[in-house]
């Protein structure tokens, strides 16, 4: 079977079926950075449509810990326990640590023992671009359920002294459960490009293996994101729409089919240029930034959740997600929406997947310890005592998942005969 972008996709579409949003509680309004550095609130809004962004000032929120609350509530959405995960993409310019990845620590936050993990660096082009990978697994049958999060804290690699930089981004992190169907639609084609010619416009100098971190590069600011924004602003206006053009060519479809385009939530002067080169009117371009300011690769599943919260997304509708950013990169992709906008979990499965979570934070724990005290304390069997305790705190867990399994059969007649993702069934099929 070849689907609406030319791409062998033997009966597997790859479908959103879950979305989950976290930002820290923290607001910074634009006021508050005028106490902070030479700029007014008139200037950001007029030159960006920005008035506030959020801030994790608590250390211990975390690019990891955003992303995996997010992950946290798209799993919930999707009515799926996080064993059924095959692959966690983080994508972030805001990792935790050069390695390990992000997504490690997201996978062994939520407990999804079954899954793959690794970063994605693609900048604000990550999320989409990690969407394109997810649909490539799940059409090649490499995966059922793949969680993409975008993830940033990028509050804390900003020069809070550089005006052309601190007033423009916010942390947050947006996720989405990407799911395989056999109902035609979902991710219908994806647009991923690079100019890496223009890696210098946008980057963050020291801390890789080309300016390792030395006094110098502390003191000098070397790893803080440095910008020329004028040359990035020419770039993203032009680029914007010629990747929308792209990928809807890809899919085989027009501007005019377009229901909402997401676009990167970089600045609200590049979102109207970009969309007036395409003629899209207004009402069907969706726009957040001047809560969040541009969280980077969070911006795009942000928004979408946003979009969906306010009922601007119906099954069926076709939804462009199109941005740009450091490499330098850009990605889009064109999604014909397959399930339902509206979801409820029960109160019963809520505890049970809490009760779950809990399992999976103390199975960590156990494991570190098994790592640190490696073979000193043994069962009888010869088992690592903390492997041993983890490999029955996983049985709970497991055995917590059955019956949730059984309770589903129980009250759901319709589990008796096989069914599609989020209760779609195959007579929805066109
Ligand atoms: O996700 C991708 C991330 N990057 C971007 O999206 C950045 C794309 N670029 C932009 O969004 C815009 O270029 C900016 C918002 C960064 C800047 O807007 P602009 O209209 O291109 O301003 P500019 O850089 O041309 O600067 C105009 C003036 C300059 O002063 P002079 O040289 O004309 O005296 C700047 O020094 O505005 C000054 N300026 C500021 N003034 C008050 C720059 N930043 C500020 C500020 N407050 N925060």
């Amino acid at each position: 079977m070849v689907d609406e972008s030319g791409i062998m996709a033997f009966g597997r579409y790859a479908h959103i079926v879950g979305w989950g949003k976290a930002v820290p509680n923290r607001v910074v309004t634009n006021h508050e950075l005028e106490q902070i550095v030479d700029t007014s609130d008139e200037w950001i809004r007029s030159r960006t449509g920005i008035q506030q962004r959020r801030i994790a000032v608590d250390p211990a929120e975390t690019t990891a810990t955003l992303a995996a609350k997010a992950a946290r509530e798209a799993l919930e959405v999707a009515d799926i326990p996080a064993s059924k995960v095959d692959m966690i993409i983080v994508a972030t310019s805001s990792p935790e640590h050069t390695f390990p990845a992000t997504a490690c620590a997201v996978q062994d936050m939520i407990g999804a023992v079954n899954a793959g993990a690794f970063d994605l660096s693609a900048a604000c082009s990550g999320f989409v671009y990690g969407l394109g990978v997810a649909k490539g697994l799940i059409a090649s049958g490499q995966a059922e359920n793949v969680l993409v999060i975008g993830a940033e804290t990028l509050s804390r690699i900003t020069d809070w002294s550089d005006r052309n930089t601190c007033v423009l981004f916010g942390d947050g992190a947006g996720a989405v459960l990407v799911q395989s169907s056999p109902v035609p639609g979902g991710i219908l084609a994806t647009e991923m490009g690079c100019d890496g010619s223009g890696g210098d416009l946008l980057i963050l100098p020291a801390g890789g293996s080309k300016m390792p971190a030395t006094l110098e590069t502390v003191a000098s600011g070397q790893h803080f994101i440095k910008m020329n924004g004028r040359a990035v602003y020419r770039f993203a206006t032009r680029i914007m729409a010629e990747a929308t053009r792209r990928v809807l060519s890809k899919a085989n479809l027009t501007v005019d089919d377009i229901d909402l385009v997401i676009p990167h939530q970089a600045n609200e002067r590049i979102i109207a240029v970009s969309m007036r080169n395409l003629k899209l009117p207004e009402e069907k371009v969706f726009r957040n930034l001047q809560y969040y300011g541009n969280t980077s690769t969070a911006s795009i599943p942000i928004a979408l959740y946003e979009a969906l919260e306010q009922d601007r997304i119906k099954p069926n509708d076709t939804i462009v997600m199109v941005g740009f950013g450091a490499g330098l990169t850009w990605a889009g992709t064109a999604i014909k929406w397959g399930v339902p906008t509206e979801k409820e979990t029960s109160l019963w499965r809520a505890s049970q997947r809490s009760a779950s979570y809990g399992l999976a934070k103390a199975r960590s724990q156990w494991l570190r310890l098994s790592h640190l005290l490696g073979s000193n304390l043994v069962t009888e069997d010869g088992e690592s005592l903390a492997q041993a305790l983890s490999n029955r705190l996983e049985d709970w867990r497991k055995q917590l998942e059955s019956d949730e399994e059984e309770e589903e059969q129980r009250h759901d007649p319709k589990q008796e005969k096989p069914s599609l993702p989020n209760g779609a069934s195959s007579s929805d099929e066109s």
